[in-house]
């Protein structure tokens, strides 16, 4: 018998583990995955690469439209896809952190966004992982399973340094809580957690409790469907 199909949302702040949780456990439980931040990086990069001014909300929605973004969604090989060029390492630059919180305060790219988002879930036939700020309070508010992971700015400060190969750690947490207060003052979709999410402090636990505690929580939902 085929199992149901489960859609998960995973949201929290960086450093929180969310990427590599959301991965390990939908290719561990045969899912597809979606990283939405990937998404907004990439129609930033776009912005900065076209020379659009990005403190102009106006002139960001005026071209929002024109970047054709494509996400690839096995979890072992996740990609992402500007106009047909694979933009996976450039999104990744300090200049597109830096600027992805601006960009993705425009309502009109966060609509255009969510709607690629919805359709891809949509299509997901053996079901989907996705993770990002505002997946269960606004993507997908009928998800099966919403989780919410946190950390102390510690830890997340911590894990971020690691992953910059020994970056300043108060200097990335700086950044990173400067970051977070962007995402969760914008008026649209904030980073938030759902009333019906389940949160996971991840200060304490390693990679793998999380993921365990992921899974688990997953195999209940989809044996309940
Ligand atoms: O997860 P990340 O660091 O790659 O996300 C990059 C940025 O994208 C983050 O600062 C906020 C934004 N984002 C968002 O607004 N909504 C999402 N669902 C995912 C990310």
């Amino acid at each position: 018998m085929d199992r149901a199909a489960v859609i998960v949302a995973i949201d929290g702040p960086s450093g929180t583990g969310k990427s590599s949780t959301s991965k390990a456990v939908a290719a561990q439980l045969g899912l597809s995955y979606l990283d939405t931040g990937a998404q907004y990086r990439a129609i930033t990069w776009w912005m900065v690469t076209n020379g659009i001014d990005i403190t102009d909300p106006s002139a960001i929605a005026a071209v929002a439209g024109k970047a054709e973004i494509v996400s690839g969604t096995d979890p072992e090989n996740p990609t992402i896809a500007v106009d047909g060029t694979d933009v996976g390492g450039p999104i990744r630059t300090q200049e597109v952190t830096s600027k992805v919180s601006a960009v993705s305060a425009v309502p009109e790219v966060r609509a255009l966004i969510t709607g690629l988002q919805r359709s891809i879930a949509a299509s997901a036939e053996k079901g989907i992982v996705v993770e990002g700020r505002d997946i269960g309070t606004t993507v997908l508010p009928d998800a099966d399973l919403k989780i919410f992971l946190t950390a102390s700015p510690e830890a997340r400060a911590a894990r971020r340094s690691g992953e910059l190969k020994g970056a300043d750690v108060n200097a990335t947490r700086e950044a990173l809580l400067k970051r977070d207060a962007a995402d969760s003052s914008r008026k649209t979709s904030p980073l938030a957690k759902a009333d019906d999410a389940v949160e996971v402090d991840t200060s304490e636990l390693t990679l793998q409790q999380v993921i365990e505690c992921v899974v688990t929580l997953v195999e209940e939902k989809r044996d309940a469907k």
